[in-house]
C-alpha cells in the first residue's frame, strides 16, 4: 500500500489525525460453507471445516409469552443466533412462524430441538436461508473459456467475494497511535466485531448488535453535528434518500442503524448489499466488491474520547456518509461501474481507480443549482473537511479522470484538491471512457439474474449477449413507439440517437489498439461536460 494514502478504500478523513499508520497483513483463509437440509425438521448442515450453520423454523403455542419461551431455550443453551424473523406460515395462511438462523454444533443442535419442542406447537421445517452450496451460473456460450494466465485472479461470482476478504489494516488489533489502543473494553469490543466479519459468508443475515449507551452517544455526537450541515452541503440525491432511511432504517440521532436493516433497505432501492467487513480491505478487494453491487460496510464505532476522530472507516463514516447515496440508482450504477473496471486490472490500473474513487465517492462534488453540493462519504462523515472543501473554490476543479488519477491522496491533511462533475452522469461517462483504455483484454459485464460475472472474450459470447440485450431493446422500442403515438412532443430522435450512439464504436480506437477494451465512444460525446475529455492514452 502506498504512502500517498492512494491504497486506501473505504476512506472517510477525519481531519485531527496525525502520523496515519498502515501496514501489511496477510490475507485471512476463508473457507467456503456448504448447507444441506435434513428431514428431521431441523436443519443441521455443518460446512466442512465445522462452523455448524442452522436453521430452525417453528410455530408457537397459542399463549400470552410463548414467543419469550422459546427465545429462552436458545439463550439457555447459550446458542449462537445469528438471524430471527417472523413470517406468514408456510402450512396456513392465518398463522405466522419463527424463523432463526443459528450457529452451533450438531450435539448443541439436537439438545436445543428436544428442549424448543417443549415450548412451541410445531417445528415445521428447517434450513439454512443463506450460503447454501450453488451450482455455477450458465456460461454465455459454449465457447472455449478466456485463458486468464497470469491475470489477477477476480471473483466470478458473489459468493465468490468469500474468498477477497483481505483485511490489512486494523481488524481486530490497533496500532500504537488509535485512540482505542490503550482501552482494554474497547479492543475486546472491536474483537466482537472482528468475529461477526472474519466468520461472515455470502447470503448469511449481518448479525445485529446491541451497541452499548457509550457507543450510542457517541454516534449521537457526530450524528448532531453533521446534520446540521447537510440540508446547506449536501446534494440534492443525498437529501432525497435520508427521510427514508428515517424511516425504515432507524436513522436518529439514539440509535445506530443495524447494517442488516440497511443491507435490506438497499436491496430494495438498488440492488446493492452490505457485507461487514473487519477493517480496511485491499484496494481490489473492496472494488471487486463494487462489480456486484455488494459494498463492505465496518459495523464498529470510533472510540468514544474523541468522537470526531477516527484513524480508520467506522460506521459513522459507512451510514451517514455513504448509504444514502448508495440508495441512489445513478450513484450505484457509477460505484458499479468502478468495481466492473477492477476486475482483472493490474495493480497499477488498481493504483488508478482507488484514487478515482477516492476523489469521488468518498470525495468528490457536483454543482448543483449554480452552487457546489457535496456527495463524497469522506466529506459527509467528516465535519472538519466537509467546512473545508466547500470554502475552498482554489483548491476546487472539473474531474477528469486522466488528471485525477494522478491527484495525491493526502491522508494526513485535508486534500490539495476537490473534483466535481455537474451530475453523476457525467462522472460516470467519463469513468466509461476512462475504464474502457483499461489494460485488459477482454470486457466484464455484470448479470443480474445470475448475480455473476460475465467475461466477453470473444466474439461467440457477445452474440449471446446481444442476443439477449436484443429483447431489452425490443421492449424500449416499443414503449417509445408507443408513447409517441400519445404525444408527439416526444423526443424520438433524442432517444433513438442514445441508443444508436450507445453501441457504436470508435473505429480509430479500434484500429489503435485493436487488444483493448473499447469504451464507449458516445459515452464522451453525450457528457454534459462543458469541458472536453482529455483521452491521453495511459
Ligand atoms: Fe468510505
Amino acid at each position: 500500500m502506498s504512502a500517498s494514502g492512494k491504497g486506501l478504500l473505504g476512506l472517510w478523513l477525519y481531519r485531527t489525525g496525525e502520523g496515519w499508520a498502515l501496514k501489511e497483513a496477510p490475507p485471512r483463509a476463508q473457507p467456503p460453507v456448504s448447507v444441506s437440509t435434513c428431514s428431521s425438521g431441523v436443519g443441521v448442515m455443518p460446512d466442512h471445516l465445522g462452523k455448524d450453520l442452522n436453521s430452525v423454523v417453528f410455530s408457537l403455542k397459542n399463549q400470552v409469552g410463548g414467543l419469550a419461551r422459546a427465545l429462552q431455550v436458545f439463550q439457555d443453551l447459550d446458542v449462537n443466533v445469528l438471524h430471527i424473523e417472523s413470517r406468514a406460515s408456510s402450512r396456513r395462511d392465518s398463522e405466522f412462524e419463527i424463523l432463526v438462523d443459528v450457529q452451533c454444533d450438531e450435539s448443541r443442535m439436537s439438545r436445543l430441538v428436544a428442549a424448543l419442542r417443549r415450548e412451541v406447537a410445531a417445528i415445521n421445517l428447517a434450513h439454512f436461508e443463506g450460503g447454501a452450496a450453488l451450482p455455477p451460473p450458465t456460461p454465455l456460450s459454449a465457447a472455449a473459456s478466456f485463458d486468464f494466465g497470469e491475470m489477477p485472479w477476480f471473483p466470478r461470482k458473489i459468493s465468490d467475494l468469500d474468498d477477497a476478504q483481505r483485511v490489512l489494516m486494523y481488524g481486530s488489533e490497533l496500532d500504537a497511535d488509535h485512540p482505542g489502543f490503550k482501552d482494554p473494553v474497547y479492543r475486546k469490543r472491536r474483537e466482537q466485531f472482528s468475529d461477526i466479519a472474519n466468520s461472515y459468508k455470502y447470503g448469511q443475515p449481518i448479525p445485529r448488535v446491541q451497541y452499548t449507551p457509550e457507543e450510542i452517544k457517541t454516534w449521537g455526537t457526530v450524528f448532531r453535528e453533521l446534520h446540521k450541515l447537510y440540508v446547506k452541503h449536501a446534494c440534492q440525491e443525498y437529501l432525497e434518500n435520508w427521510p427514508q432511511l428515517v424511516k425504515y432504517c432507524g436513522y436518529r440521532e439514539d440509535n445506530i442503524p443495524q447494517l442488516e436493516d440497511v443491507n435490506r433497505f438497499l436491496k430494495c432501492k438498488t440492488g446493492f448489499q452490505l457485507r461487514p467487513v473487519a477493517g480496511y480491505l485491499s484496494p481490489r478487494d473492496f472494488l471487486s466488491g463494487l462489480a456486484f453491487r455488494v459494498f463492505h460496510c465496518t459495523q464498529y464505532i470510533r472510540h468514544s474520547s474523541d468522537p470526531f476522530y477516527t484513524p480508520e472507516p467506522d460506521c459513522c463514516h459507512e451510514l451517514l456518509g455513504h448509504m444514502p447515496l448508495l440508495a441512489n440508482p445513478s450513484f450505484a450504477q457509477f460505484s458499479q461501474e468502478i468495481g466492473l473496471a477492477s476486475l482483472g486490472a493490474s495493480d497499477n490500473d488498481i493504483d488508478k481507480l482507488a484514487t478515482l474513487y477516492f476523489f469521488t465517492v468518498e470525495f468528490g462534488l457536483c454543482k448543483q443549482d449554480g452552487q457546489l453540493r457535496v456527495y463524497g462519504a469522506g466529506l459527509l462523515s467528516s465535519v472538519a473537511e466537509l467546512r473545508h472543501a466547500v470554502s475552498a473554490a482554489h483548491k476546487t476543479k472539473r474531474f477528469d479522470p486522466d488528471v485525477t488519477c494522478r491527484e495525491e491522496c493526502i491522508i494526513t491533511a485535508f486534500q490539495n484538491a476537490y473534483y466535481y462533475t455537474d451530475s453523476f452522469e457525467e462522472a460516470k461517462d467519463k469513468m466509461r471512457t476512462f475504464a474502457g483504455r483499461i489494460q485488459r483484454p477482454f470486457g466484464v459485464r455484470y448479470n443480474p439474474y445470475t448475480q455473476s460475472v460475465e467475461v466477453l472474450s470473444n466474439a461467440e459470447k457477445i452474440a449471446a449477449l446481444v442476443s439477449e440485450l436484443r429483447g431489452d431493446l425490443c421492449i424500449v422500442s416499443n414503449a417509445l413507439r408507443k408513447i409517441h403515438e400519445q404525444d408527439e412532443t416526444v423526443d424520438v430522435a433524442s432517444l433513438t440517437s442514445m441508443l444508436h450512439k450507445g453501441i457504436e464504436l470508435d473505429p480509430s480506437a479500434a484500429s489503435a489498439a485493436p487488444h483493448q477494451d473499447q469504451g464507449c465512444s458516445s459515452a464522451a460525446a453525450s457528457a454534459p461536460s462543458s469541458q472536453p475529455d482529455s483521452p491521453n492514452p495511459q
